[in-house]
């Protein structure tokens, strides 16, 4: 599992300084729509980490640049 954290946080690294491109932010709106992420193995370790309806709402607002701060800016 230790190895699963380094490799996702490789995966999705939400510094500040960073600037996400087009094919990234796909692939996180891919990833919480088919709720493949969190890993489900995770999930069974770490509950709180389940995206509700409303989170995952939420993050789609961000994706679709909806909020201030958003994704595409
Ligand atoms: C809502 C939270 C999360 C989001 C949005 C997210 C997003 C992503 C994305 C976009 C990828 C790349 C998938 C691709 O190749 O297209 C990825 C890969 C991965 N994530 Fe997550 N992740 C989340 C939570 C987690 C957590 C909690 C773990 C804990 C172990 C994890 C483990 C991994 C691993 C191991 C990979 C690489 C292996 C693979 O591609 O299947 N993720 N994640």
């Amino acid at each position: 599992m230790a190895h699963h954290v380094t490799q996702a946080r490789r995966q999705l690294n939400f510094s500040i300084e960073y600037v996400l491109d087009e094919e990234e932010i796909g692939a996180i709106a891919d990833v919480v729509e088919t709720q493949v992420m969190p890993p489900r193995s995770y999930l069974l370790m770490h509950p709180e980490a389940r995206l509700t309806d409303a989170d995952r709402a939420l993050v789609k607002r961000w994706w679709m640049g909806e909020l201030p701060g958003a994704a595409s800016e």
